[in-house]
């Protein structure tokens, strides 16, 4: 299992060192191949043509079944989307919610979703407030008890969050609900592709290829209990939905794919299997996540060693996002004086903090080189730069 052989197929992890992963994943060769040729392919065959449309409903069997493997659900519960973000406003939007209803986040989601809550809130009637769970310093469990309301509905939370890298416990927090007949709802955008998933207990989990997973762009998933399937009301709806195309009363599909839309981009399953593919070439889920977690552990440890430079976690990341501050930098100004280094890191204004993403596909020298950079940095013998900002 040799790191580097796996590395050659990424053109993005040639020449830099690349930790934005958690933004958005590299894509590898053979799966810019497998799209290059899918829309040559469709173009020879003519895009509506029998054989090109054949071949379409072919790809999304096959891309929903890689999909449902990843997430170790069945092909019939997984509904294809285009982002973690869709997946969210089609459980959001499609919940029969009564006015009065409440919502209970963490404190640490993303800004695509609090706004879609805040709409929802505002043309319902409903309520909605966070809760701190972005460092977890107390029992989750605890600061839920703490948080829920008696109107409580819906738990919408991020399986890990995306500033500092905190993994929520869903197992513990789908019984919480169950017991309390919350729904929940989880935002898998930093953990599908990381970590081997058990979604036992969650409502709905929604997630994104183009992360973790190094696939296109475009293509994201969303898995709905099959309890639920049917109880969503379709909202966001379209012909895809459809079990056959009619003008009276619309028979939905049975499974997932009711909650699916219209036409998009089919090409880009074959890049996430793909790149799928390449993945399991290189150990199992779980020894991915281990040597993630590791180097992840690794970078935490160096960085702890770097004066003026604070770590948002006080425990080694459990996961591949490692986010500290940096006194005289702030965020966007070390993520910059980072990339002309050739080292990617992102700014993430919620933790107002830089955040390294470590990816099993990381190497040991990487985080030679980011280490080394910050202190550079912080010492003031940035040779890019001279003096660090005030
Ligand atoms: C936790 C979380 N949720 C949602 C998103 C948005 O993802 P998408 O563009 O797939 O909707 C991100 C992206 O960074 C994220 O980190």
């Amino acid at each position: 299992m040799d790191i580097a052989e796996q590395r050659r197929h990424f053109p993005a992890l040639q020449d830099k060192t690349y930790l934005n992963f958690g933004g958005q994943g590299p894509l590898p060769t053979p799966a810019i191949t497998a799209i290059c040729a899918a829309y040559e392919q469709g173009q020879v065959w003519g895009p509506f043509s029998r054989r090109a449309l054949d071949w379409v409903a072919e790809q999304e069997h096959l891309t929903r079944a890689t999909l449902a493997t990843t997430l170790n659900v069945a092909a019939a519960d997984i509904t294809l989307t285009q982002s973690t973000t869709q997946g969210c406003t089609i459980v959001l939007w499609g919940w029969p919610w009564q006015a009065g209803d409440h919502l209970l986040l963490s404190d640490g989601e993303h800004p695509g979703v609090v706004a879609t809550v805040a709409q929802l809130a505002q043309r319902f009637g409903l309520t909605w407030s966070t809760c701190p769970l972005s460092y977890c310093t107390e029992d989750t469990i605890t600061i839920l008890e703490q948080a829920v309301q008696p109107q409580t509905r819906m738990l919408v939370l991020s399986h890990i969050l995306w500033h500092t890298g905190e993994v929520l416990p869903l197992a513990e927090i789908g019984a919480f609900c169950a017991q309390r007949d919350i729904k929940l709802l989880i935002d898998g955008a930093q953990s599908l592709g990381v970590m081997p998933l058990d979604v036992t207990g969650v409502d709905f989990y929604t997630a994104t290829g183009h992360k973790w997973l190094c696939g296109p762009a475009g293509l994201g998933v969303l898995y709905i209990h099959p309890q639920y399937r049917e109880y969503l009301q379709p909202t966001h709806c379209g012909w895809r939905g459809l079990q056959g195309f009619t003008y009276q009363q619309p028979q939905w599909s049975p499974d997932g794919q009711r909650h699916e839309i219209a036409t998009t981009a089919w090409e880009l399953g074959v890049g996430l299997q793909a790149s799928l593919t390449l993945h399991q070439s290189w150990g199992t889920a779980t020894q991915r996540y281990g040597r993630l977690t590791q180097l992840a552990a690794e970078l935490w440890t160096q960085l702890g060693e770097i004066p003026h430079l604070m770590r948002l976690l006080p425990h080694p990341p459990p996961c591949g996002l490692v986010s500290f501050r940096m006194a005289n930098y702030s965020p966007e100004t070390l993520a910059q004086k980072l990339e002309q280094r050739g080292i990617l890191v992102r700014a993430v204004a919620a933790g107002n903090c830089t955040r390294a993403s470590i990816h099993y596909l990381t190497t040991g020298e990487e985080l030679t080189q980011l280490v080394q950079a910050l202190r550079e940095l912080q010492g003031g013998t940035d040779p890019h730069v001279g003096t660090p900002e005030k």
